[in-house]
């Protein structure tokens, strides 16, 4: 793979084109950060630890039949995607009370919600993510259409019935995660990253925090519990 020019650069992650026209490589940095970029830190492997498990991830949802922008790994730290037109939505899903839920709204933390909760946030830095309502989507904004709406949260609870469950099988409780749609022609696809940075993970043993919440709230060794977590997501691997 020749790396060809740059085409973005986020938070935690480069993109670049390559020679294959309609797929990008993305490399997973070593930077964290978090309160919208207030917090930052570099962290030697945190890249490559991320980049595997999303990939692993989404090979098991190609596997169940997920359409994701994911084509292969590329080195330690990187994959090789298909280039979305990306939809700016963060599509949350929550299995049990935590974060800004918690933070914002009379619902204790831990508490668990069944159906699952989805929470759709306007992805815009300068204006801090808020969070949007279908009519805001479609009407306001004319991000997507209504079906395709629907088409997007249908998706993304097919896809917490498939991590919960890898999760669940590696003593891993699955409290939410966030998901990015993009389109290709007229297909929707799930794109961006799913790693410990877009999701929280708790021991279903302990109950303790094994995802970015560690760095966030300054509550240990990110590194150990972002290892921990890569190291259970490989052994699980067999088991899918
Ligand atoms: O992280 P915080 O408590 O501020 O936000 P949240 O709305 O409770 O986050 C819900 C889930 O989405 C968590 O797993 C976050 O890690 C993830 N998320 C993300 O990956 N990127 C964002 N910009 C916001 C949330």
């Amino acid at each position: 793979m020749n790396q060809g020019e740059p085409v973005y650069s986020g938070k935690a992650k480069s993109l670049y084109r390559t020679d294959t026209p309609g797929q990008l490589y993305v490399r997973f940095r070593d930077d964290i950060t978090a309160f919208d970029g207030e917090k930052k830190d570099v962290l030697t492997s945190k890249g490559s630890l991320n980049a595997m498990v999303s990939a692993k991830i989404f090979s098991l949802l190609e596997d169940h039949g997920i359409p994701t922008h994911f084509v292969r790994m590329e080195g330690d730290c990187g994959m090789i995607v298909r280039d979305l037109r990306m939809i700016p939505l963060e599509v949350i899903v929550r299995n049990i009370a935590a974060g800004s839920l918690s933070r914002n709204y009379p619902v204790p933390e831990g508490m668990p919600l069944d159906p699952p909760v989805i929470v759709i946030d306007y992805k815009d830095n300068a204006r801090h993510d808020p969070m949007l309502n279908d009519d805001i989507i479609v009407t306001a904004l004319r991000l997507v259409s209504r079906e395709e709406l629907a088409g997007i949260k249908a998706l993304a609870l097919k896809v917490n019935e498939i991590l919960r469950r890898f999760f669940a099988d590696i003593g891993i409780t699955l409290v939410d995660f966030k998901l990015e749609f993009g389109r290709d022609a007229d297909r929707i696809f799930v794109g961006d990253e799913i790693s410990m940075d877009s999701m929280r993970l708790w021991d279903a043993a302990t109950g303790v925090s094994l995802d970015k919440d560690v760095y966030r709230l300054g509550k240990g060794d990110v590194l150990e519990v972002y290892r921990e977590v890569a190291g259970r997501v490989r052994t699980g691997d067999g088991q899918k």
